[in-house]
């Protein structure tokens, strides 16, 4: 997509055929390309809309209905922050009293348009020409222009002191490959321009990986890993005026927001395997609050390396799976398969955490027969290699 394929999208023209693509799309892409030729949209002009009515039924899972309106490149999606993740963090910035925003390095605008639904001003900067174009028309599709508009260019070079906060969602991949870059100093704009922003700007929030290493949390920042439905989607490093907690955990679970605060520093006591073990949420695990789930629960690990909890009691907790160990078993296949036989066991769900087994290579290895099913986690219990058999509660 080029800034005249999108202009010739944004005529009536334009629109008729964007139109006619959703109608299709989803379907043969072939059939779907002659049935918008024979109603006559000119090649380039059809092509152009059936990509952007693809990306835009791929983009509802994020975006919800108001994908239907949206200008979209793959990258740009791919990238873009869920709606239910960015509308929690623009509210929480509004209540904040961050009036204006800068967005720098906006992208397609997902965070800044959720800004500005919370009534922010937003200045977003953009540094591809085409993406910023599509964020800017995503601003007017969603009657948003006056609150978030866009400026193509080098987000470095923004004066931040025209704002109350700034955002900052650095791209995390490679342009052109699309390939993930682990290396901070390698995001764009840059870790050090990113971090200088928190000692810059009062109200500064940071989107970064979830993979995050803890070392480069700046000092006094907040840093909140973000799970949705069980999925680990994001890190934010809340700066200035803006940091509440060392640490945060947030689990967005269909339309209710569970929150898990503490400081990331305390270890969860250890006793032997009991009857129930707790699988924390990945938000949990990753912002270092198993020992603060632990206390809620009154449950404990049973081997200091592994977040795994055990309770006498089953929990109900948005912050953990929960199931009922059978079996504690040192790891053997033979006796494992033993086991699985005489109970009929003939599916499995694996878990794993302090285990090298391959979940996969394991279950054709057990050879499993029978009606029954079984959760099977793979662990240690005080160092040794363990399995515990059991099945889900709740
Ligand atoms: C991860 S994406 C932002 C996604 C956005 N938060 C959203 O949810 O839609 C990062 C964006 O920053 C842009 N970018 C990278 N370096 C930049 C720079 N120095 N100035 C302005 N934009 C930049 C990239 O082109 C990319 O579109």
């Amino acid at each position: 997509m080029d800034l005249d394929q999108l202009a010739a999208l944004r005529t009536p023209e334009g629109s008729a055929a964007l139109d006619a693509a959703a109608r299709v799309a989803g379907g043969d892409p072939l059939a779907a390309a002659a049935a918008l030729r024979s109603a006559g949209v000119p090649a380039g002009l059809a092509a152009a809309a059936l990509t952007q009515a693809e990306l835009r039924r791929r983009a509802v899972g994020k975006f919800g209905p108001a994908a239907a309106g949206m200008f979209l490149t793959r990258a740009g999606l791919e990238q873009a922050t869920r709606n239910v993740v960015a509308r929690r963090r623009a509210d929480r910035l509004r209540a904040a009293g961050v009036g204006t925003l800068a967005d720098l390095g906006c992208g397609l605008g997902a965070d800044a348009l959720a800004a500005a639904r919370a009534g922010i001003r937003v200045y977003g900067v953009e540094t591809d020409p085409v993406t910023a174009a599509m964020a800017a028309a995503n601003a007017e599709a969603a009657g948003l222009a006056d609150l978030f508009t866009v400026e193509c260019g080098d987000a470095t070079a923004f004066d931040v002191t025209r704002v109350d906060g700034v955002f900052c969602d650095p791209a995390r991949r490679t342009a052109g490959t699309g390939r993930r870059i682990f290396d901070p100093n390698a995001y764009s704009p840059p870790w050090d321009f990113v971090v200088g922003l928190t000692q810059r700007v009062p109200y500064t929030v940071v989107k970064v990986a979830p993979g995050l290493d803890h070392a480069l949390i700046p000092a006094g920042a907040e840093a909140e890993w973000v799970s949705v439905d069980g999925d680990l989607v994001e890190a934010a490093l809340w700066c200035g005026r803006l940091a509440e907690i060392p640490r945060r955990a947030t689990v967005l679970r269909g339309e209710a927001t569970h929150a898990l605060i503490g400081s990331g520093e305390v270890e969860a006591a250890v006793a032997p395997a009991r009857r129930y073990v707790h699988d924390p949420d990945p938000a949990v695990i990753r912002a270092h609050l198993v020992a603060e789930l632990a206390d809620i629960l009154d449950a404990t690990l049973a081997d200091p390396t592994i977040a795994y909890l055990y309770t006498d009691t089953p929990a109900a907790t948005p912050f953990a799976r929960c199931l009922e160990v059978t079996d504690v078993l040192p790891f053997s296949l033979k006796r494992l398969r033993a086991l699985l036989r005489e109970r009929r066991v003939g599916r499995v769900e694996i878990l794993k955490r302090g285990s090298a087994l391959e979940p996969e290579r394991l279950r054709r290895d057990l050879k499993l027969a029978g009606d029954e099913a079984a959760s099977l986690v793979l662990t240690r219990v005080a160092g040794a290699p363990t399995v515990l058999v059991g099945r889900p509660v709740g």
